[in-house]
């Protein structure tokens, strides 16, 4: 089994030497490795089982840190950053050669982000490059929010893991690009809400329609291993009857009916709350051993638009038995 730890020098030295360590942000643990190094990158692919047409985010230690691996900067892109980073915002801009295509995944965009947890902050600071960290589980299962996540999953199979303590946002970094003029994209829904980045960018982004999309964006994706449907209040009885049925509710309580369980995520209706408990409590539904697991929709607003994302790729393709 990996040990978990908190020695930043020991997992800057594994970085060095070409070795993989799970590292705690703010959003999720990511899989991190050194972005420049192509060999590294490759085993980031293996050990997620990632398919290489999905690119991964550069971590980077500052806005300065980006100059020698962009071409250019919207005006708009360094308003936003100026406003979030270090945050949960991932960043689509022009790539100079220093990027690999593998990492870009062919793409001429590259994404990047300045993490905020102080411990990767500090463990950037010992490190002479970037470091790509997709979030730190099997690809297209459930994102970790402990080190204890990462262990279950990944334990093993990299050199490290840095504990970090929960992660405070607990969803990905939202990730904005630009079109030919400069004006925002959405790329994925997440720990910014699209309102915040409305009222900074004064526009509001529009959606992001890859020709290849890429898994965080495919509809099946952040997915337990049961069953799991969105379902309306009223078809509770309905869906749950004669089922061992989880019940991940937002604000109050909902009978499950025998053999059952409900988690509440926020009982006071804090959408942030929410989300800083959302993968965990999905993963402690699904370690139940239940025959489903019955979500609801949450409010369309604030970080309820990515709730709602990571919801609907956690059920997709899975509703068809819904009355
Ligand atoms: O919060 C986060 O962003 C976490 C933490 C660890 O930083 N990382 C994360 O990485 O969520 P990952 O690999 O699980 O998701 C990255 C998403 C994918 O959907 C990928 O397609 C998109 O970012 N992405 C990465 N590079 C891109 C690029 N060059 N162009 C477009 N999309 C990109
Ligand atoms: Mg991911």
């Amino acid at each position: 089994m990996t040990e978990i730890g908190n020695d930043l020098e020991k997992a800057a030295g594994i970085l060095i030497q070409g070795g993989l360590v799970a590292i705690p942000t703010e959003t999720v643990y990511g899989l991190a490795g050194n972005a420049l190094d192509d060999k590294v990158v490759s085993r980031i692919f293996e050990v997620k089982n990632r398919p290489s047409f999905n690119p991964l985010i550069i971590h980077v230690n500052g806005f300065r840190a980006i100059g020698s691996y962009v071409e250019q900067i919207p005006p708009l892109a360094l308003k936003l950053a100026k406003e979030f980073w270090p945050g949960p915002l991932t960043l689509v801009l022009p790539k100079k050669s220093t990027i690999s295509f593998l990492v870009t995944a062919g793409n001429e965009g590259a994404a990047f982000r300045v993490p905020r947890h102080p411990m990767t902050t500090k463990l950037l600071e010992l490190l002479p490059f970037p470091l790509v960290a997709p979030s730190a589980n099997p690809s297209g299962f459930l994102s970790p929010t402990t080190a204890l996540h990462v262990a279950k999953q990944l334990g093993g199979k990299v050199d490290y893991i840095l504990d970090g303590g929960p992660c405070s946002v607990g969803l990905e970094s939202t990730i904005i690009g630009f079109d030919e003029k400069g004006n925002p994209l959405m790329y994925r829904q997440g720990g910014i809400s699209e309102e915040e980045i409305e009222s900074e960018a004064g526009i509001r982004p529009a959606p992001y329609n890859a020709s290849v999309k890429a898994p965080g964006m495919l509809s099946s994706h952040y997915a337990p291993h049961t069953l799991v449907k969105i379902i309306s209040k009223d078809q509770i009885r309905l869906v749950a009857d004669g089922q061992k049925s989880g019940i991940l509710a937002f604000d109050h309580f909902v009978d499950p009916g025998p053999g059952g369980k409900c988690l509440v995520l926020s009982p006071s209706g804090d959408l942030g709350e929410a989300a800083r408990n959302f993968f965990g409590f999905l993963r402690n539904l699904d370690e139940e051993g239940l025959d489903q697991i019955l979500t609801f929709e949450f409010p369309n607003k604030g970080l309820g638009r990515a709730l709602n994302d990571r919801l609907s790729r956690a059920a997709a393709n899975k509703t068809t038995s819904i009355p």
